[in-house]
């Protein structure tokens, strides 16, 4: 199976039902394997299985490989078809959506290369069989893919539902020096909210099972923290990556993100004072839900997680800072 992010695939028909169009999207880091899919493609055009007449059946139905603009903004969908059209990876405002007016102003479909990828056995084996698996509202398969302080980084496709703990010690041989090493998982992908070990225990790898949490499944990228771990210089960092990452069309985002990176930046030292700590919470506030793309919401979440989780360091922080100031006068 294809790593999940490892490419989008955009479909779209010219003429619906009579020719289908499936555009696979390689991102900057993944180029490497376009040669090796290029070849898979030919093979299968050779023995009619693409191309005109698919299969036989009076559909013609085309494959393109297309090289990605490399930018993580150009993973968002409209920004995708943005950069396809060979504009700038900005998104748009929806509406109207990419399944009204999508690809130079076709119907549009984009997806995850995972969904795909499992579309095949779905349709051969029923979505009856999907649903089987996982729990109400929240069934089927994933791949999770788990890395940081583990011991074999990994990914994998499992059941929805499974729990966290479960989840790493039977596919990613633990944690590096035990449960007990654990600090904080971000269980979605940098975007998401981390939890501390005592909310792990418990948290069921599904979408109501991380709302429940106050995190999210997002793309099901685990990250693993274990006590060894810097926390509020690892989410300093993702913070920089987003104020980098960010396209600059809206304030909240262009503006907010970057002021979060500098005092971020600030509270890995402690050379802040803790009123700051409700600042950058507020900040964090007027970003989420007020951009055009749900980058400004992923810059916010980690944000969001550390102060509420991590607040009692980020005073220490602060303290101690402080303390060193006054014996240096
Ligand atoms: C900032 C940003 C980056 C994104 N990057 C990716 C990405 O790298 N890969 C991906 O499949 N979806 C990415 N998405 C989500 C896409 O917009 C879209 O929802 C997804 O490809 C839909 O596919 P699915 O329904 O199969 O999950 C991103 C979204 C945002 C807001
Ligand atoms: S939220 Fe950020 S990345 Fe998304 S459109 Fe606005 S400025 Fe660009």
């Amino acid at each position: 199976m294809i790593p999940t992010n490892l490419s989008r695939a955009v479909s779209s028909p010219a003429k619906l039902w009579e020719q289908r169009l499936l555009t696979f999207i390689f991102e900057a880091n993944f180029t490497m394997r376009l040669p090796t899919c290029k070849l898979q493609l030919q093979r299968h055009i050779r023995r009619v299985f693409l191309g005109k007449n698919a299969c036989g059946s009076g559909y013609d139905f085309d494959v393109f490989m297309h090289r990605g603009a490399g930018a993580y903004i150009c993973g968002e969908e409209t920004a995708l078809i943005e950069s396809i059209e060979g504009k700038q990876g900005k998104p748009r405002l929806k509406p109207p959506f990419p399944a009204d007016v999508g690809v130079f102003g076709c119907p549009t479909t984009v997806t995850n290369v995972e969904t795909v990828a499992v579309s095949p056995s779905i349709c051969r084996r029923g979505g009856t069989w999907f649903a089987s698996f996982g729990r109400t509202r929240n069934s089927g398969t994933k791949l999770f893919n788990i890395s940081g302080h583990v011991n074999r980084p990994c990914t994998v496709e499992e059941e929805m539902s499974i729990p966290l703990k479960e989840l790493i010690e039977i596919h990613a041989g633990g944690v590096i020096g035990g449960w007990d090493n654990l600090l904080a998982i971000i269980p979605g992908g940098s975007s998401t909210p981390l939890i501390p070990k005592k909310v792990c225990e418990e948290a069921i790898m599904d979408f109501d099972g991380l709302v429940a949490v106050q995190t999210s499944l997002g793309t099901a990228a685990i990250i693993v923290m274990n006590k060894q771990t810097d926390i509020v210089r690892a989410i300093a960092r993702l913070i920089m990556f987003y104020k980098h990452e960010s396209c600059g069309q809206c304030t909240p985002c262009r503006e907010g993100v970057s002021w979060m990176n500098k005092m971020m930046y600030r509270f890995v030292d402690g050379n802040a004072k803790p009123e700051e700590i409700d600042m950058l919470w507020e900040i964090s506030k007027q970003i989420e839900g007020h951009s055009i793309c749900a980058l400004g919401d992923g810059a916010a979440w980690p944000v969001q997680g550390l102060i509420r989780h991590f607040r009692p360091e980020l005073e220490e922080r602060m303290r101690k800072y402080h303390e060193k100031e006054r014996v240096a006068c």
